[in-house]
């Protein structure tokens, strides 16, 4: 495992980490507990030391599996040796914010100092890593309040780093936050079908020291490569949205062109996953990536990535020709 500095902070933190969502067994179908501590157990053994989860998950259920498995290692929680992100979503309403949403009714300073002390006993820790806010919208860049109230809570050494994780119709509204200094990490979608964070995302966040930490590498699992368009999902699965009507359709015929392209570099299809995780670690400013991971098998196959080779330069050129500019999925 390979370890990348995690912008101001200064962390060395693994450069593939652990995505969290599936362990909170909530909106991926059937998850066994006993297989999600098994999974983070091997992640930790292949060098993980970066771990993303939310208060969303589960009602904190991935929280606290996370704290239980880092626990039985002897770990500790908060300034240990494995660093936790975690998030806090808003007072319940419009997802995404809307532009008349107020920030200092979404993100509250009580509230944002309640769910703060509800992760620490969640976690069973006295500070938390990184705290980010699960969602924003563009209309509260001329009012930061909620980032000042992390920064305060930082001051008050109830967390470390302060962090946002970017609306998905909207990426690009975190480069104003980044840029005034307010944030310390950014939680960004950044893979080879949603590659417009390279043109001013990705180096904005590296001029201005932003940890920067990519979620849905895999595009919710379509590039592994594993789908067809026959593929199904458990009733409960939030992949019946995400890939609903047509899109899984469009999606799989995207793949298989990817796939194309990858077997003329003499790879075979089977080594997509990797390839996928290797176009995203493969931009600097990248400071670690977070595949989803549910199993023992995902685990060793996600976490050994970092030990493979760099992409050749032209099957990476090849693959920025993969950008697929879909819009908000989730809009309709
Ligand atoms: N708004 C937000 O802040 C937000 C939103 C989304 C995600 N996240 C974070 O980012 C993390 C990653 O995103 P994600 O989990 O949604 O999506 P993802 O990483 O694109 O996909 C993860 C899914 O792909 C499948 N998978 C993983 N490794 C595989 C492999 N090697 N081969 C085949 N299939 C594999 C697994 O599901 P199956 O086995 O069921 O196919 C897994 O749950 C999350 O866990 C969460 O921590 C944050």
């Amino acid at each position: 495992m390979n370890y990348r500095t995690f912008g101001k902070t200064g962390w060395q933190v693994s450069e593939i980490g652990f995505g969290g969502w599936a362990i909170g067994a909530a909106k991926w179908g059937t998850q066994d507990d006993q297989e999600s501590l098994k999974a983070l157990h091997r992640a930790l053994d292949l060098g993980v030391t970066f771990i993303d989860t939310a208060q969303a998950y589960g009602n904190g259920h991935s929280e606290r599996l996370i704290s239980q498995a880092l626990k039985e290692r002897g770990e500790k929680i908060g300034n240990g040796k494995v660093r936790v992100a975690t998030k806090i979503p808003p007072v319940p309403g419009n997802w995404p914010p809307f532009p008349e949403d107020r920030i200092e009714e979404r993100f509250p300073e009580e509230y944002l100092r309640e769910k703060v002390e509800y992760s620490l006993k969640n976690m069973d820790a006295e500070v938390l890593d990184v705290v980010q806010l699960h969602t924003w919208t563009r209309a509260w860049n001329r009012k930061l309040v909620a980032l000042d109230v992390l920064q305060d809570l930082k001051k008050e050494g109830k967390l470390l780093a302060v962090g946002v994780s970017t609306p998905e119709h909207d990426q690009n509204s975190l480069i104003e936050p980044m840029r005034q200094g307010k944030l310390d990490a950014v939680q960004v979608i950044y893979n080879i079908f949603e590659q417009e964070p390279r043109a001013e995302f990705l180096p904005v966040a590296e001029e201005n020291g932003v940890g920067i930490i990519v979620r849905v590498v895999f595009d919710e699992g379509s590039l592994t490569g594993k789908f067809d368009i026959n593929t199904t999902f458990e009733k409960d699965d939030f992949r019946n949205l995400y890939f609903k009507g047509d899109r899984l359709q469009d999606t799989v015929k995207r793949v298989e062109k990817i796939k194309q392209t990858i077997t003329k570099f003499g790879f075979s299809e089977s080594d997509l996953p990797s390839i996928a995780i290797r176009f995203a670690l493969q931009h600097s400013a990248v400071s670690t990536v977070i595949p989803g991971i549910r199993n023992v098998d995902q685990a060793e196959k996600n976490c050994t990535v970092s030990d493979l080779a760099v992409l050749p330069t032209e099957l990476y050129e090849k693959l920025q020709k993969h950008i697929w500019r879909r819009g908000f999925w989730y809009a309709g």
